[in-house]
């Protein structure tokens, strides 16, 4: 019993400033994670939406990618990258390559904002075409910035 309550307190102890230590990385990288996570769903969305020509979700889901493309630097501090410890799969190109990765985040806010634009006409090859500009430019980056 004396011990069990010895190993308790040490717990608690310890526990806080543990969480603290690592609340930074984990958390941004899970939040990031959450991220791609949701855009992984809002371009299945798009897809779907595609198909029942119902173009004012595909120009909703367009602004939350495009939302994503504007904060999407925020969501990768030094020392955030790939390691061991993380289950990230962020490269370690993009602190190496900073100006392509910019470029590549670029490259996605553009397509994104593109999308918007265009799925506002409601016609139906150039808004799918489109959208293929702005899977292109998922693939892009994550051929040169994910391991
Ligand atoms: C500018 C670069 C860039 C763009 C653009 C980009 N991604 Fe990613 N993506 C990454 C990086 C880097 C990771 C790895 C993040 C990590 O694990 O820390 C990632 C991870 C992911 C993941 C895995 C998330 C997880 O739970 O581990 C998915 C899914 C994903 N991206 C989907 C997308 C989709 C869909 C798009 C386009 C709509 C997109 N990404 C655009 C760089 C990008």
């Amino acid at each position: 019993m004396y011990k069990c309550k010895f190993v308790l307190i040490l717990f608690f102890i310890i526990f806080p400033f543990f969480s603290y230590s690592n609340e930074n990385a984990t958390g941004i990288i899970k939040e990031r994670m959450e991220k791609f996570q949701e855009s992984k769903n809002l371009m299945r969305a798009i897809n779907k939406n595609l198909s029942d020509s119902n173009f004012n979700v595909i120009t909703e889901s367009a602004e939350k990618l495009n939302k994503w493309a504007n904060e999407m630097h925020k969501f990768f501090p030094k020392g955030s990258e790939a390691s061991t410890s993380n289950k990230s799969q962020a490269s370690a190109n993009i602190w190496s390559d900073t100006e392509g990765f910019k470029k590549a985040i670029k490259t996605f806010e553009n397509a994104s904002a593109k999308l918007i634009k265009i799925s506002k006409n409601k016609n139906i090859d150039n808004t799918f075409s489109s959208f293929r500009e702005v899977a292109a430019s998922c693939k892009g980056c994550h051929q040169k910035y994910r391991n």
